[in-house]
């Protein structure tokens, strides 16, 4: 990683601890996996694409900061739900305890319930924009995160468990469990204040952008989940068959799958190329979805 997205990826972080509580009266334990669950790692993918995004239209990245945490905080969410006993049953994240490991369920579930609601609130106590804009981000990240999005997505892993789903199928399902909240981050961030706003063809080009970007994410998380150890991993390599699930190195194979990734990182960068704005940051986030290796 460059050095600007390592420098991006520790604001973030600071950003981050900054917006969450740290002493309640009445619900330490739940504060405490609150914090365990954002700061106890994490990429910050869907952060830096805020920000890159914000960046790529000419915007200030301070200004694309309280969405770009309020994304971060949807996503730490997500996974301590998807850690669940009720859902994929992981006991490690991030190469430590899952939340429910170590708070228990009943917290882990409710510092998943407090994060969401703090995300929305991130965003409506921004300075840095109007009115407008804000209820436009709140609008669209609530919609990618909730039954149609993410939660949505969630949904149809667990229905689909055991069951064989087409290309096409699977193609929908990550779209929506983790593609939803991908392209969110791009548009969010395009809609960063900015003196020369994007056209809307722009804007088009960047959804789709972030379109491909999401369904490659996934399919190369499918691909760790079966190539990487638990240890580079920082949770349970394997965890995909344990829980018979449909992934896309079980329905094509691992070569595949990681053609077909760099494939659409490849359609994602012609795309970016279109819309003809200094997009360097986000280049190198299309990079990295494919060059990972956790
Ligand atoms: C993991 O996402 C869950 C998926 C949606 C595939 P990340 O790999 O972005 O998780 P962290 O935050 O970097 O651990
Ligand atoms: C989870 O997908 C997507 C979410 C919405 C959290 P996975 O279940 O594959 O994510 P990991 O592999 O546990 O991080
Ligand atoms: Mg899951
Ligand atoms: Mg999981
Ligand atoms: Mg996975």
């Amino acid at each position: 990683m460059g050095p600007d997205l390592e420098a991006l990826r520790a604001r973030i972080n600071q950003a981050l601890d900054d917006r969450l509580p740290t002493d309640s009266h009445i619900a330490q334990p739940l504060i405490d996996a609150m914090r365990h669950s954002v700061l106890g790692g994490g990429k910050r993918l869907r952060p830096m694409l805020v920000c890159a995004a914000c960046d790529t239209v000419g915007g200030d990245i301070e200004h694309a900061m309280p969405a770009a945490c309020a994304i971060e905080f949807i996503h730490a969410y997500s996974l301590i739900h998807d850690d669940l006993p009720a859902m994929d049953d992981d006991d490690i994240r991030h190469g430590l305890p899952s939340a429910h490991i170590a708070f228990g369920e009943a917290n882990a579930i409710l510092a998943g319930d407090s994060l969401h609601s703090i995300a929305f609130q991130t965003i409506a106590a921004s300075n840095h924009e109007d009115a407008e804009t804000k209820l436009k981000k709140i609008a669209l990240l609530a919609e990618a995160a909730g039954w149609a999005g993410m939660a949505g997505g969630q949904c149809l892993d667990i229905a689909a468990e055991g069951k064989s789903l087409s290309l096409s199928e699977l193609q929908v399902l990550h779209s929506a469990k983790t593609g939803a909240l991908i392209r969110v981050a791009v548009q969010i961030g395009a809609l960063s204040p900015t003196s020369t706003p994007v056209s809307e063809e722009q804007y088009l080009l960047l959804t789709e952008f972030g379109d491909r970007l999401g369904l490659a994410f996934q399919v190369m998380d499918d691909v760790l989940d079966v190539t990487q150890t638990t240890q580079v991993l920082g949770k349970p390599a394997g965890s995909d068959e344990a829980m018979d699930k449909n992934t896309f190195p079980r329905l094509m194979g691992i070569d595949q799958a990681k053609e077909m990734a760099n494939s659409l990182i490849e359609e994602a960068r012609l795309l970016l190329a279109r819309t003809r704005l200094q997009g360097n940051l986000l280049e190198q986030l299309a990079m990295l979805v494919v060059q990972r290796d956790r």
